[in-house]
C-alpha cells in the first residue's frame, strides 16, 4: 500500500539566512531517495526563495510559515498566496498558536485567509488547531476543537482536487520536550474528523482531508505515533532543524516504526 503520510518541518523564526540554506542542502541530502510520503520544510520568508531553488529536484517540497487573506493591495508587512507560490510554495502553515498568542491571529482571521488560500489549488493550507493547558485541564479540549474547526472552515467550499490539512497542535506540548500520549492525540483526531465529516461528508473528508499531530515530537518518541489510522502525518519543530534527525523522523513515519 502506498504510504502517503505527511511530515512537514516548521522552522520558526530560529534560522539565519545562511542557517536555513545549509540546512536545506543537508535535508535535499538526505532525502534524496525518500519516497515514504510527502515532506516539507517551512522556511522564513527571506530564506524561502533560495530554499526552494536548493530543493529542486528533491522529493523535499516547500512551504511558508504564513500567508495574508488578500491577493495584493496596500497590506504593508504582509505576503501574498502569489507571492509565496511565486517563490516556490506548495503548502502554508495557517493560524500557528504562536500567531495566535503572540499577534492576536483569531479564527475570523484564519477563516477569510483558508478561503483565499483554497482559490490557489497549487497550494495546501496547513491549519492549526489546538487546545491550551487551560482547556484541557477543564475538560474543554472537544468543544475547543470542535468550535476551532468550525470557525476555521464553516461555509467554505472545498475544490473537488483540493487538498486541506488540519494540523492538531496541543499548544500545552508545543516546544515542551514531551509530547502527549499517542492514544490522546488519536483521540483528538477522531474529534477533529468527526467534526470534519458532520460539516463536509465522509467522501469529501477521505478525499480532501489529512489530519496530523504536532508538539514536541522527536525520533525517540515518534513510534508511538507511527501506524495509528487517525494520525496521518507529523507538524515538527525542533526535531525539523536537523537533518538526521529530521529524516529519522519521516522515516519512522513512512515506515510505520521506529528505525534503530
Ligand atoms: P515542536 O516540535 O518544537 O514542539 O514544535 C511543534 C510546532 O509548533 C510545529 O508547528
Amino acid at each position: 500500500m502506498k504510504n502517503n503520510k505527511i511530515i512537514i518541518a516548521n522552522w520558526k523564526m530560529k534560522l539565519s539566512l545562511a542557517e536555513s540554506l545549509d540546512l536545506a542542502r543537508a535535508v535535499k541530502e538526505k532525502f534524496k531517495d525518500f519516497s515514504g510520503g510527502q515532506v516539507a520544510v517551512c522556511p522564513n520568508f527571506i530564506s524561502l526563495k533560495e530554499v526552494g531553488d536548493i530543493l529542486k529536484g528533491s522529493p523535499v517540497k516547500l512551504g511558508a510559515q504564513n500567508v495574508f487573506w488578500e491577493e495584493s493591495g496596500a497590506y504593508t508587512g504582509e505576503i501574498s498566496p502569489r507571492q509565496i507560490l511565486e517563490a516556490g510554495c506548495s503548502y502554508v502553515i495557517i493560524g500557528h498558536s504562536e500567531r495566535r498568542k503572540y499577534l492576536n491571529v483569531n479564527y475570523e482571521m484564519i477563516h477569510k485567509t483558508i478561503k483565499t488560500v483554497l482559490s490557489f489549488p497549487d497550494l495546501v493550507p496547513v491549519v492549526c488547531v489546538g487546545e491550551n493547558w487551560d482547556e484541557r485541564k477543564t475538560d474543554r479540549r472537544d468543544y475547543v476543537l470542535f468550535d476551532q474547526v468550525q470557525q476555521a472552515l464553516s461555509g467554505l467550499n472545498i475544490p473537488g482536487e483540493q487538498k486541506i490539512i488540519i494540523a492538531y497542535e496541543p499548544i500545552w506540548a508545543i516546544g515542551s520536550g514531551t509530547a502527549i500520549e499517542p492514544a490522546e492525540a488519536e483521540y483528538a483526531h477522531k474529534i477533529i474528523r468527526i467534526t470534519l465529516n458532520d460539516m463536509f461528508g465522509l467522501k469529501v473528508v477521505s478525499n480532501n482531508f489529512s489530519v496530523i499531530y504536532g508538539g514536541s515530537i522527536n525520533s525517540h518518541n515518534v513510534k508511538g505515533f507511527t501506524g495509528l489510522e487517525d494520525i496521518q502525518g507529523l507538524l515538527v519543530g525542533g526535531a525539523g532543524l536537523d537533518a538526521e534527525e529530521f529524516f529519522q523522523v519521516a522515516k519512522s513515519v513512512a515506515s510505520g516504526k521506529e528505525e534503530d
